[in-house]
């Protein structure tokens, strides 16, 4: 194998120079980011069906770690229970960084590893339950090997979080590149850079790049960011991906795609990016569309969306995908996931009949027009009542006043429910005493359509 088969010298040089993504220390003190693919609840619930014991022997490897975004937001939800996160990152000045940040936290559950992912793997280290990997493999020059050395150090049950480019999403990336490619020879890439913050600075309004980024507050942003500049527009290896390819992908390294998630500026729930009940309003169509292959939809969500800069998702050695959608086996507990407000509960019984908004304040919504019971049903998804309890109450305590049989249509109900409030994950479901640690940036609201 040659050095640059691990890792390309100029891919090495970019991130010395510049650490990505660009944060400072001192901001530890102020605020804690919490990237959405690596949020435990999520990962236990997508990739061990609710049943990880996340304890003392939890070992997570965030690979590629950059300057810690992944690594503080792990090692700061393992840190009461013991579990221990290692960092691995081949940049000794993006290492400086995550450092230096989790250091600011007092953070004492992090190992840090000064190699690239091929030569960690062929260290044979102790495996792990989780490993990151968020905007790396795409930067590799064989992302097949990469995803495959990570598969070797993942313990058989264990599962990755992984981030690539989309392709179809990053069309203006790449017609830039193309652009820019006879403007690059024999310019080093502060040069590069020079010139990129020129054209950047007098951008022709109707250019891609604004789209993409939703705004000229994108371009703004990123004239303060070389960092990121460097990162999107300056890369010297890069490929991506479209829905069908993170398939194949994921199938080259013997791993399935569990779900789609959220990642940083694309929202806590990018999973509802990936489902066409979300995107196609015409029955017929979307019963077309429903009797596709789960993959054919989300490929058709890709384009017919165009809004996929990226895909974020969970691997699992055997296949979730289906099992984390539908109505949790009857000894698991759902629970809210994101939190309603106080006044919610009283605002659905006020609101009984009516129809109404259900938001999450992130741009999420669905809207239903509930019976009189429905704010009672929704009080008992507590995280302690499982599934067969909820069978139980809705049948016995809520649907009592009816005249037969409710057992299948209590189920029916609950599946229902479920559907609606896992949708954007408002819920999600664990072992009655597992891991169940709420979101803290959304809240639930209800209001009159
Ligand atoms: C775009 S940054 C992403 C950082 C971080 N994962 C995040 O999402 O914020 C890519 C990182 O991967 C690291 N990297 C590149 N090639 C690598 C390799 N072969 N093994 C491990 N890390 C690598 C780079 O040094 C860089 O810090």
């Amino acid at each position: 194998m040659t050095v640059n088969r691990l890792m390309s010298q100029k891919v090495r040089e970019l991130y010395e120079q510049f650490p990505y993504p660009l944060r400072d220390p001192q901001e530890e003190k102020d605020r804690l980011l919490m990237p959405p693919l690596d949020t435990l609840s999520r990962v236990n619930h997508y990739c061990f069906g609710g049943t990880k014991v996340i304890d003392a022997s939890f070992r997570a490897l965030v690979a590629g770690g950059g300057t810690g975004d992944a690594m503080i937001w792990l090692a700061e939800q393992l840190r009461d229970v013991g579990g221990s996160v290692t960092y691995l990152e081949p940049s000794e000045a993006s290492t400086r960084v995550a450092r230096a940040r989790a250091e600011a936290r007092g953070l004492e559950n992090v190992t840090y590893v000064n190699a690239t992912i091929s030569e960690f793997a062929a260290s044979k280290p102790d495996r792990f339950d989780y490993i990151n990997c968020a905007g790396v493999l795409h930067h590799l020059e064989d992302p097949q090997e990469g995803l495959r050395d990570l598969a070797s150090v993942l313990k058989p049950d264990g599962a990755m979080g992984v981030m690539v480019y989309g392709e179809h999403g990053r069309l203006a990336v790449t017609e830039w590149r193309k652009m820019i490619e006879p403007l690059l020879n024999n310019k080093d890439l502060s040069e590069q850079l020079a010139m990129t913050r020129k054209l950047l600075g007098n951008l022709p309004e109707d250019n891609m790049l604004l789209k993409m980024g939703g705004g000229p507050g994108f371009i703004r942003g990123l004239l303060e960011n070389d960092p990121e500049i460097v990162d999107l527009l300056l890369h010297p290896v890069e490929c991506a991906y479209d829905v069908h390819g993170v398939y194949d992908f994921a199938a080259s390294a013997d791993l399935h795609v569990a779900a789609f998630t959220g990642f940083f500026g694309f929202g806590g729930t990018g999973k509802a990016h990936y489902a066409i009940g979300n995107l196609v309003r015409d029955p017929a169509l979307l019963r077309e569309l429903s009797a596709m292959p789960l993959r054919d939809q989300q490929a058709f969500c890709e384009r017919y969306s165009g809004a996929m800069p990226l895909h974020a998702f969970y691997l699992t050695r055997s296949d979730r995908a289906q099992a984390a959608e539908m109505l949790p086996d009857g000894d698991l507990a759902p629970y809210f996931f994101v939190k309603p407000t106080p006044s919610f509960f009283d605002d659905l019984v006020a609101l009984a009949g009516q129809p109404v908004l259900i938001e999450d304040g992130s741009g999420n919504a669905v809207d239903l027009t509930g019976g009189p019971d429905l704010a009672r049903l929704l009080a008992v998804f507590d995280g302690k009542n499982t599934v067969a309890d909820l069978v139980r109450i809705l049948r016995d305590d809520i649907l009592d006043k009816q005249p037969i049989d409710m057992n299948s249509i209590a189920i029916n109900t609950l599946g229902a429910v479920w559907a609606l409030f896992h949708k954007f994950d408002w819920m999600l479901a664990s072992r009655p005493e597992g891991w169940q640690k709420a979101e803290s940036e959304r809240q639930l609201t209800v209001r009159k359509q």
